[in-house]
């Protein structure tokens, strides 16, 4: 009676190994981000980023704010602007194609004049909207968990998406004050930050 008391809780045991040994990986494949064309998003390809709707500005580019450098994310004044290209690259090793709500790093594909990279980074709260602004560099802490944002599906619409950053895959036992982004207007200027409107995008692949 002991025994079969004992086997059975060793196999208790041996089920919750299992069952964290499957939550360790990443959980099996969600659905992969499609762009406008409906291909799914690759890694280390270039994508513009355009908003879904009219007249909340163009594409997401690099905008400077009140000193030169850092750079911000934000958004063209127009939707006749170009904007600049992303590069998506998956916090998993060896992923190539690009899913959702899974963390990723975005970095522009441009030449910028300040020192630092064009990797997404969280950025500091703005004091006058309380919206934590998207700055561009490469975040120093040991996790990174600051270059690390992720695409989730818009509740309408095919093939439109948010961005958000909630880095979970980076950190599973982290607590994040996860956010979404959306447009800031600031003296005209349209940066792009968490905590408030949510921009819904499409992904355009560069041709
Ligand atoms: C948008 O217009 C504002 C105000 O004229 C200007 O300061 C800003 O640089 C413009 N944004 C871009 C991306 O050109």
């Amino acid at each position: 009676m002991k025994l079969l008391g004992l086997i059975g809780s060793l196999s208790s045991i041996w089920l919750v190994l299992a069952i964290s040994a499957v939550v360790a990986q990443p959980s099996s494949s969600p659905a992969p981000v499609l762009d406008s064309e409906g291909s799914p998003l690759q890694s280390g390809v270039e994508y513009y980023i355009n908003p879904a709707i009219t007249d909340v500005g163009g594409r997401l580019t690099l905008i400077k704010r009140n000193d030169p450098c850092p750079l911000y994310v934000g958004q063209e004044n127009s939707s006749v602007s170009d904007g600049l290209p992303v590069i998506f690259t998956p916090f998993f090793e060896g992923e190539t194609v690009i899913r959702e709500n899974r963390d990723l790093r975005i970095v522009f594909s441009a030449s910028s004049t300040c020192v630092q990279s064009t990797a997404w980074k969280l950025g500091e709260r703005d004091p006058e909207s309380q919206r934590r602004l998207i700055v561009t560099g490469e975040d120093e802490s040991r996790l990174s968990t600051g270059n690390y944002f992720r695409i989730e599906k818009a509740a309408v619409g095919d093939n439109i998406y948010q961005i958000s950053w909630c880095p979970t895959d980076v950190c599973p036992i982290c607590r994040f004050d996860c956010g979404t982004g959306g447009g800031l207007d600031e003296n005209g200027k349209i940066l792009f930050a968490l905590d408030g409107n949510v921009l819904p995008v499409i992904f355009e692949r560069r041709a």
